[in-house]
């Protein structure tokens, strides 16, 4: 299924204005713009539209004020993944160059900080108040935890507990945080805003549960990376943690994926056992738990996209 499709009139009235005001928040400098206008080429604004959604989910928020946290979230991400880009060393992301591929390291290190900025500079010229600016911070901050997590602890086996901290730094915090900030901007209660941000948590998870697995089992033409590029660079993820405890061959697994060499070979191990099944289920379980999560508050069409949302995310392929 299409994400797109997924999306309400709330989403889709919103989807042009946002990209043009994604364009226009890089177009102040000629270098910025020819480097950072291919990377917004591609990507499915998710995060932008999850805040967009909740912050209409019960009562309506203005686009004129929404737009510019919806664009700094799109911002924020895209800066992170030039910066992860560099760490991992990837050299391409969403089909098209990496900055670091394209420019050097250097250079990347300030697009992606300039991204990050520009960011800033929206939120604090739109008054969003002391929480907003406060989410937005704390997310960032666990951003940069999740990855320091990850990146010193390369070809290691995490327990099921530590690979679930690095996910929900990593990833279930940032979806988290765009929900909350929809229901935070539209002055939501208390219990709403929890809620809300509860739905995000789970989402996050699952959407990271899933990329772990395309990783090893994607389409290579759809989702833009080289299969099994997460093993390469030592990441080990979810399918690794429950073939380790499932096969005949986890002593030569766990060679494997603690050298780094020969991803094929842990591909087909992984393959061998319940691994597929075992993380889509987790998945499933997190989107159900997103579903439950939804206030009952809500604009029937918006909850119904929320829901929509969470089904594309188990059934995406890139
Ligand atoms: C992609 O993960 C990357 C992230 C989820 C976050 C990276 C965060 C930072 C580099 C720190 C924050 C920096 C700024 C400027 C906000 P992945 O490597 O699992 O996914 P991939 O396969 O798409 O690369
Ligand atoms: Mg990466």
């Amino acid at each position: 299924m299409n994400f797109m499709a997924a999306l309400n009139e709330v989403a889709s009235k919103n989807l042009c204005v946002l990209e043009e005001q994604i364009r226009e928040s890089i177009s102040e400098d000629t270098f910025i713009f020819e480097a950072c206008a291919p990377l917004f080429k591609g990507g499915k604004r998710l995060r932008p539209m999850l805040f967009l959604l909740c912050a209409n989910s019960k009562n309506d928020f203005p686009q004129k004020k929404s737009m510019p946290l919806a664009v700094a979230l799109e911002l924020i991400h895209t800066a992170s993944l030039v910066h992860d880009d560099i760490i991992d060393s990837s050299k391409k992301r969403r089909g098209v160059e990496t900055s670091n591929s394209k420019y050097g390291a250097q250079i990347a290190v300030l697009i992606g900080d300039y991204l990050f900025a520009k960011a800033f500079q929206l939120v604090a010229e739109n008054n969003y108040g002391a929480e907003v600016s406060s989410t937005l911070s704390k997310l960032v901050k666990n951003l940069c935890v999740g990855e320091i997590m990850q990146d010193r602890s390369l070809y290691e086996v995490p327990t099921l507990g530590e690979y679930y901290t690095r996910i929900n730094l990593k990833t279930a915090i940032f979806l988290s945080s765009c929900c909350r900030l929809g229901a935070i901007v539209s002055e939501m209660d208390k219990r709403e805003v929890e809620n809300l941000t509860a739905y995000g948590t789970n989402l996050g998870l699952a959407f990271q549960i899933i990329d772990d697995l395309l990783d090893f089992f994607g389409d290579e033409k759809i989702t833009g990376k080289p299969r099994g590029g997460d093993l390469k660079s030592g990441v080990i993820t979810l399918p690794v943690i429950r073939a380790l405890e499932v096969s005949d061959e986890a002593p030569t697994l766990r060679k494997i994926v603690t050298s780094g060499k020969d991803v094929d070979a842990a591909i087909k191990i992984i393959q061998a056992t319940d691994a597929v099944d075992y993380c889509r289920t987790r998945a499933e379980a997190h989107i159900e738990s997103a579903r439950v999560n939804l206030p009952l508050t809500l604009k029937t069409s918006v909850a119904l996209a929320l829901e929509q949302v969470a089904d594309f995310i188990v059934d995406r392929t890139r």
